[in-house]
């Protein structure tokens, strides 16, 4: 990161403004990641339907505007990350939660809420979802997009984890559509650095349009250093060995901590160990004081997120969410100890 941050300092990004839509070679990468994994009798992504954003979080914001627009219903899965439903409030759209789990939602349910709602637009996360981990079957992917087709909307697919595979790689479902039905949101920040503020968003269409002009009334365009620093990262040869490295750090912590709770929180139960991504996703018997538990593995030490701010309605029970990515993996048994702990007071 610092080779890469001194090489952009002695270039031209430091006193120059780059494209709106982004670097064209940066631009190139994002379109090429997407389209190697597009299947054979579709067309893949060209650089320019790449829009480089300053962050998937303003993508976010963007697309909920442009696309679903103030009082207007947007779809999303239930429990969902956080910062999305934050995005949807802002946006003024109206959020309407589709319960999903380990598998994903359930299509029925999906085809009955865009019948009953009218929605245009369906936010998900069909690869290492954050916070449940799922990863969507081709099958359930395929019914998904059928669905969203059939009744002209978009999907929003945030692929927040495409470089935080463990036992699986990420099959984008951007990849199997060209007509322009999903809008597709990489970020680099768990990835590359969270200092260089940089994601991509690929969108085709006619919603291309509408998308860019309030890309462009937020943001303007993002640094052209960041971006020479993420496009100089992940061409390097260096960036494979750190993927595969990242690949094996996380599943070794994401073991340990799985491990760690079932003995010594056995009471915390765990729907799915998730293929990739950071985070357990864990279910906590019903009568459990939530607040009661944070509050106590606070004081040991340890802290846990409270899992009601990932739904965007009423929960559906108390759960934490247990972020396996941390520095320190070998106080994970002494954490799940202070856990099982306090699960058995509260
Ligand atoms: C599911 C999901 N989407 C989007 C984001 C935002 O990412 P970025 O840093 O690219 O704004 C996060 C960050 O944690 C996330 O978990």
């Amino acid at each position: 990161m610092r080779a890469a941050f001194a090489r952009a300092a002695r270039g031209e990004a430091t006193v120059s403004r780059p494209p709106t839509t982004g670097l064209p070679d940066l631009q190139t990468w994002f379109a090429h990641g997407l389209g190697s994994h597009t299947p054979v009798g579709v067309t893949p992504p060209a650089a320019g339907d790449v829009i480089v954003l300053p962050g998937s979080q303003s993508g976010l914001g963007s697309v909920f505007r442009s696309l679903v627009g103030a009082g207007r219903p947007l779809l999303i899965e239930s429990p969902t990350y956080w910062g999305a439903t934050r995005a949807a409030a802002r946006a003024g759209v109206e959020a309407v939660p589709i319960p999903s789990g380990a598998d994903g939602p359930d299509p029925d349910e999906l085809d009955r809420a865009f019948e009953r709602t009218g929605a245009r637009v369906l936010y998900a996360q069909p690869n290492f979802a954050n916070p449940t981990g799922a990863r969507w079957s081709t099958d359930l992917g395929d019914r998904v997009l059928e669905t969203v087709r059939r009744h002209g909307a978009f999907l929003v697919e945030d692929d927040w984890a495409h470089d935080l595979g463990i036992d699986a790689e990420p099959t984008p479902l951007a990849a199997r559509d060209d007509g322009g039905h999903v809008v597709y949101l990489r970020s680099l920040t768990k990835s590359v650095s969270p200092s260089v503020r940089v994601a991509g968003m690929v969108v085709r269409g006619p919603a291309r349009e509408r998308v860019l002009a309030d890309v462009q009334a937020e943001a303007m365009y993002v640094s052209g250093v960041l971006q020479e620093v993420a496009l100089d990262v992940v061409t390097q040869p260096a960036w494979r060995t750190h993927l595969r490295g990242l690949r094996q750090q996380l599943a070794a912590r994401r073991d340990l901590l799985v491990e760690a709770l079932r003995e010594h929180a056995p009471t915390a139960y765990l729907d799915a160990v998730p293929q990739g991504g950071l985070n357990l996703w864990l279910r906590l018997p019903d009568a459990t004081d939530l607040s009661g538990v944070v509050r106590e593995c606070e004081e040991a030490g340890v802290l846990v997120a409270p899992g009601g701010e990932w739904f965007p309605a009423e929960p559906t029970g108390p759960h934490l969410r247990l972020n396996y990515a941390g520095p320190r993996p070998g106080a994970f048994p002494e954490g799940a100890r202070v856990l099982g702990r306090a699960l058995a007071h509260g």
